[in-house]
Parts: C-alpha cells; structure tokens; sequence
C-alpha cells in the first residue's frame, strides 16, 4: 500500500497570512476611544516614561515607535534617552522618581541594558502598577498564577491576533520554542490559561521537529533566522513566528523566500539588511495552514498592547478598574 505523504506538495499552496496591523490598528482605535473617555468624564491623560540606556540602534528605533504610537492614540509620553556611563545607582534613581510621580502611569526600561547594569534590580525597581511591560516578578507571579497582571506585551499581542482571527485556543495543542522572559515564559502562562496544552521547548529539546510537529498552535521565539521549517510544522497548523533578525546575505533571502525572494533581495540593496523572522517562511508556506510575516505579524501588536497596558495602568490607579 502507497504510504500518503502529509505534506501538501502542491507548489502553489500558500498559507494563509495572519496580519498584525489590521489587529493593531483596531487595539489603538479602541485605546484612543479609551483615552478619549477618560480625559471628557475624568480629565485624567494617561502617561507613559519610557527609558533607554546607551546606543543600540534597535532599541533607539523601538522606543522611537512606542513614543510616537503613543501620541497617536493620545496619551502623553517622556523618553529619557540616557548615555551608556550611565550607572545602575543613576538609573534606579530616575526609576524612583517616575514611580514616586503621580502624573506617570506607566514605566518602560527598553531591555537589553548595557551589560555592566543588572537588569533584573533594575526591573524589581518598578513600581508593579507602573510596570506595563509586565516583568516585574510580582507581575510574573501573579500571571503564572492566573490572577489580573500586566501581561508582557508580544504574547498578550499574540493571544489577540488568535482570538480576532477566529482561531480557537481552548484545547488546541500549543507548542511555544523558546523560554525567555520576554515572550517564551509568559507566552506559555497566557495560553495555559486560556485553556490550551501546552508545550515548551528550547535549546535542549530533544527531537524538537516531533513535538513542534504536534502543534496546532506553534509560536516561535528563538532568534535565529528562518530556522523553523517544514520538518517542524504540523499540515495545517497555525505558526506565529516572533523573531525579528537582520539577514544581509542575498543568498540566505534567496533560499528562505522562495517566490519573493527578489523583493527581499531589492530591499537588503537598498538598506543593508532585511527582516526575517524564526520561521522559513517558504517552507511554511507550503504546510502551515496559517502564518504571520515578518515583517507586519506580531511586531505592530507589541506597541498596540504597551499602549493598552498604559491606559490599564492610568485606570488601575485611580481606581477605575
Ligand atoms: N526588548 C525587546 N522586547 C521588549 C519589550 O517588549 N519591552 C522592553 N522594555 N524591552 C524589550
């Protein structure tokens, strides 16, 4: 008997692209109408310190974003850019001073910090009802725990894009790779506790593509380029990739971007560099059932959801939630 492949090998079969813009923009609509409401019944104007410490280009250009997405929904916002010889007692010192002022409603520190600061006394020093990155451990604790938090803003944002997309949490078999604070940990608390299996993996996993395999949800958020492929994904699941790196390399475009490889080429010509996420997205294509881009999935709803975690904040305060 002729074994059937699982694998659709129709070379025109794409899956189907789950965008985080359209999902982000109605997150900050529904902020701005928030914002609206709160200054009209309560003249209270939400207001979020966001605070950089040295040079990193990416981390300029993140914080450049959330500055500017907050303005566009409405609420007012600080950057404190400082040098990189700044030194953990001057930066706990402007950390004391947003929690101890009452016109802030929410503090970021952009992460990574330069090495020499120890990053986890730097987040403990934030105030948790000013924490709307949510990685305060009393925050963290409270998550894994089930009870109200501020929810990291990447998984929070994932868990919309799947709820706003129809696509069903409660029972699916969830596969989350990777571990980190940022996203992995809290990825796998938001999805346990909206009732799905879940499964974590990382460096250490042994045969990684059979359990990634399982997953009818797998959400990636490893770091490496394009390293997901079809060995790894489930026909017809849906694969959220999280990772956001820069290849320069024309020949890595041409071989993770299949059809579109020419734009992708174009654009690292023009800048340098191009976006790609964990997930080869042509090989995902040709079995996933669903998958979100990178650039334009996940990476517009991480501001969409610090937005919405600073309005959270503003309301909890005064007591209004
Ligand atoms: N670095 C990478 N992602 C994040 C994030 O969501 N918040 C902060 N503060 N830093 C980051």
């Amino acid at each position: 008997m002729a074994t059937q492949s699982f694998i659709d090998t129709d070379p025109a079969r794409r899956a189907q692209l789950l965008h985080g813009a359209a999902v982000a923009a109605q997150i900050k609509l529904e902020a701005t109408r928030e914002v609206e409401r709160l200054w009209k019944d309560h003249q209270v104007r939400p207001c979020l310190a966001a605070v950089r410490v040295g040079d990193d280009p990416a981390s300029a250009v993140y914080v450049r974003n959330k500055i500017k997405a907050s303005a566009e929904v409405g609420i007012r916002s600080e950057h404190h850019a400082l040098t990189a010889t700044t030194n953990s007692i001057e930066l706990l010192d402007l950390i004391a001073s947003l929690n101890d002022r009452d016109d802030v409603d929410g503090i970021l520190v952009q992460l990574p910090l330069p090495a020499e600061i120890d990053a986890d006394k730097i987040i403990e020093a934030v105030d948790p009802q000013k924490d709307v990155d949510g990685f305060h451990p009393l925050n963290v604790g409270r998550l894994a725990l089930g009870r109200p938090a501020f929810a990291p803003c990447t998984p929070a944002g994932v868990i919309e894009l799947l709820d706003r997309s129809g696509i069903p949490i409660a029972g699916a078999g969830a596969c989350v790779v990777g571990r980190s604070q940022i996203v992995g940990r809290p990825m796998a608390q938001l999805l346990l506790q909206r009732d799905a299996t879940v499964t974590v993996c990382h460096s250490r996993t042994r045969d990684l593509a059979a359990v990634t395999r399982a997953a009818d949800l797998l959400i990636v958020a490893i770091g490496r380029p394009g390293f997901i492929g079809r060995e790894h994904i489930k026909p017809g699941a849906t694969v959220i990739d999280v990772g956001m790196n820069s290849v320069t390399d024309e020949a890595v475009a041409r071989e993770l971007f299949g059809a579109d490889a020419e734009k992708r080429i174009e654009i690292i010509s023009k800048r340098g560099y191009t976006l790609v996420g964990d997930v080869n997205p042509a090989e995902a294509d040709a079995v996933a059932g669903r998958r979100t881009p990178v650039p334009g999935g996940v990476g517009l709803l991480t501001v969409a959801m610090l937005l919405r975690n600073t309005v959270k904040a503003a309301k909890l305060r005064r007591g209004m939630e």
